[in-house]
C-alpha cells in the first residue's frame, strides 16, 4: 500500500500531432470522471468509516483535492491493486490545515472544498496555478456568506483567498444565477454541516452527480420541480454520512476526445470503453448524431448508479447544425472538441450560448476561435455565440497552437492535427495531466502519431 500521492504521468510540454498513415483503430478505456471522483473523495472523507473507490481518476486535479482533505486529518491512500481507500473524519471533523491549501489548476477542487469549508468553523488559506488565480471565485462566495462564511480575498473575490467557516451556519434557499453545478454542490456541500434544510432551485438543470453521490452515502436529498421549469434540491443537514463503496465510470468529458478523433480521421473504427452516460452529460454525443455522426451503443449496463456504455464510433462526413444554448450545461466542457469536429464537417456549425466558456481554465471562447483562425478555418464570435464554417476539405492546420495552461484546449487541437492537412503542434502539453494522465498513450495505442517538439 502507497501512502505517496503523486503518481507521475508527465505529458511532454510541446507535442505535434500529424495525420497518421492508417485509420485508427482498436478497443480503449477512458480514465475515471473527473466529477465523480472529486466527489467520491470529497464525501468520502466526511463519512464515518472507509470508503473504497475504484476506477478513480489519478489527475492532477483529483490528487489535489486528495492532498487537501488528507491535511485536513482525513487518511487517503492508493492500494496495491489501484482502489482507492478513505478513512473519513466523519461531518464537522475535519481539521484546520497548517498550510496554504494549494489546487493546481482545479476549479471544481476549489468550488467544491470552499463549500465544505464554509461550516467548518475554522480559517484556511487556499491558491492555486496562474489559471486557477484568474477564475471567478465570487460566484460561490456570495451564497456561502450567507451561511455566515467569511472570506477575504483578492479583487473580484480571485484566489489567494482567505476563508473562515462559519461557526453557528444558517441554512439558505439559493437560485442559481449561472447554470454551474460546482456552485451548486458548493452549497449543497457547505449544507451538510449546517442545521435545517438547504435548497438549491437550478433554473436549467446541471449535472447532479453530488445530488446522486449525498443519497448515496445516507444524506435526505429531495429533487423536486419547479413550478416556472427548473428545479429545487434540498439537502437535509446533520446526516450521519456512512461510508459507501463507489466504482467511478469513464469520464464522457475524455471519452470525448478519441470519440471525435475516430469521426474526423478517415475511415477509423473505435470502441470506447466504459463511458459515463448520465443523461446531464450527453450533449456532446445528441450533437455530434445531429451531425451524422455513426455511433452506437453497446452493453448498456449501470455501474456505481450512474448509466454507462461502450461507445462504438465509426468515421464518416459530419454537416454542420445549430447547438441551442439550452444544450451548454450538459456539455459545457466539450465546446474544444465539438469546434474541431465542426471544423471538420460540411457547412456551418452554430454553438449558441457560450458565455460560461469565457471562465473556463482559459477563455475558451477566445482561444477556440483563435485556435481555428490559425489552423485556417474561418470562425467568429458574435456575442456569445461561436460560428465555424466547416471545410468541404480538411483543415490547413500547420499552426502553432496557445494552450494557455487548458487541458481540454491542448487535447482539443491534437486532435485537430490527426485530421489536418499540415500537422498541428501546441505549446505545453502538460496541463493535459490534470484530467486525462494517459491521452497520449492511449491514443497512440489507437494509431495517431503524435510527436515532442521542441
Ligand atoms: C464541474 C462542473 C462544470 C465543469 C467542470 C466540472 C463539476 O463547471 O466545467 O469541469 O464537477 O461540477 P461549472 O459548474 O462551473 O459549469
Amino acid at each position: 500500500m502507497s501512502n505517496d500521492p503523486m503518481i507521475m504521468s508527465p505529458v511532454p510540454s510541446s507535442l505535434s500531432a500529424a495525420r497518421p498513415a492508417a485509420p485508427l483503430a482498436g478497443v480503449v478505456p477512458v480514465p475515471g470522471d473527473k466529477s465523480i471522483s472529486h466527489r467520491a473523495l470529497m464525501l468520502g472523507a466526511l463519512a464515518i468509516g472507509r470508503t473504497e473507490i475504484a476506477g478513480l481518476l489519478e489527475g492532477d486535479d483529483v490528487l489535489a483535492t486528495a492532498a487537501a482533505l488528507r491535511a485536513m486529518g482525513a487518511v487517503i491512500v492508493r492500494a496495491e491493486d489501484g482502489r482507492w481507500l478513505v478513512d473519513g473524519v466523519g461531518l464537522g471533523g475535519l481539521a484546520e490545515p497548517d498550510d496554504v491549501i494549494d489546487l493546481g489548476n482545479s476549479g471544481t477542487s476549489a468550488r467544491l472544498l470552499l463549500g465544505i469549508l464554509a461550516s467548518h468553523p475554522f480559517t484556511a488559506f487556499v491558491t492555486g496555478d496562474a489559471s486557477l488565480r484568474r477564475r471567478p471565485m465570487g460566484r460561490v462566495i456570495t451564497p456561502l456568506s450567507r451561511f455566515g462564511a467569511q472570506f477575504l480575498g483578492r479583487d473580484g473575490g480571485r484566489l489567494p483567498l482567505a476563508v473562515t467557516g462559519a461557526r453557528s451556519p444558517i441554512p439558505i434557499v439559493y437560485e442559481l444565477p449561472v447554470p454551474s453545478a460546482q456552485v451548486k454542490s458548493a452549497v449543497l456541500l457547505a449544507g451538510l454541516n449546517t442545521p435545517g434544510a438547504t435548497s438549491v432551485v437550478e433554473p436549467q438543470p446541471t449535472r447532479d452527480h453530488t445530488e446522486r453521490m449525498l443519497g448515496h452515502f445516507g444524506a435526505k436529498v429531495t429533487v423536486e420541480p419547479e413550478p416556472g421549469g427548473g428545479r429545487r434540491i434540498t439537502v437535509t443537514g446533520h446526516p450521519e454520512l456512512i461510508a459507501a463503496p463507489i466504482t467511478v465510470p469513464g469520464d464522457p468529458s475524455s471519452a470525448a476526445f478519441p470519440l471525435v478523433a475516430a469521426l474526423v480521421v478517415p475511415g477509423s473504427e473505435v470502441t470506447i470503453a466504459n463511458v459515463g452516460l448520465n443523461p446531464s452529460r450527453t450533449g456532446l454525443i445528441l450533437c455530434l448524431q445531429e451531425m451524422g455522426a455513426d455511433i452506437t451503443f453497446e452493453n448498456q449496463r449501470e455501474a456505481g448508479g450512474e448509466p454507462v456504455a461502450d461507445l462504438h464510433v465509426r468515421a464518416g462526413t459530419l454537416k454542420g447544425a445549430d447547438i441551442p444554448a439550452s444544450r451548454a450545461p450538459s456539455m459545457i466542457d466539450e465546446y474544444p472538441i465539438l469546434a474541431v469536429a465542426a471544423a471538420c464537417a460540411r457547412g456551418r456549425t452554430r454553438m449558441r450560448g457560450l458565455a460560461e466558456l469565457r471562465v473556463k481554465e482559459s477563455d475558451r471562447l477566445a482561444g477556440i476561435a483563435e485556435g481555428l483562425t490559425r489552423c485556417g478555418v474561418r470562425v467568429h464570435v458574435e456575442g456569445d455565440d461561436l460560428i465555424v464554417e466547416g471545410a468541404d476539405n480538411l483543415p490547413a492546420g500547420g499552426a502553432l497552437i496557445e494552450t494557455q495552461l487548458d487541458h481540454r484546449i491542448a487535447m482539443a487541437f491534437l486532435v485537430l492535427g490527426l485530421a489536418a492537412n499540415q500537422p498541428v503542434r501546441i505549446d505545453d502539453g502538460r496541463p493535459i495531466a490534470t484530467s486525462f494522465p494517459d491521452f497520449v498513450p492511449l491514443m497512440t495505442r489507437l494509431g495517431a502519431t503524435f510527436t515532442e517538439a521542441r
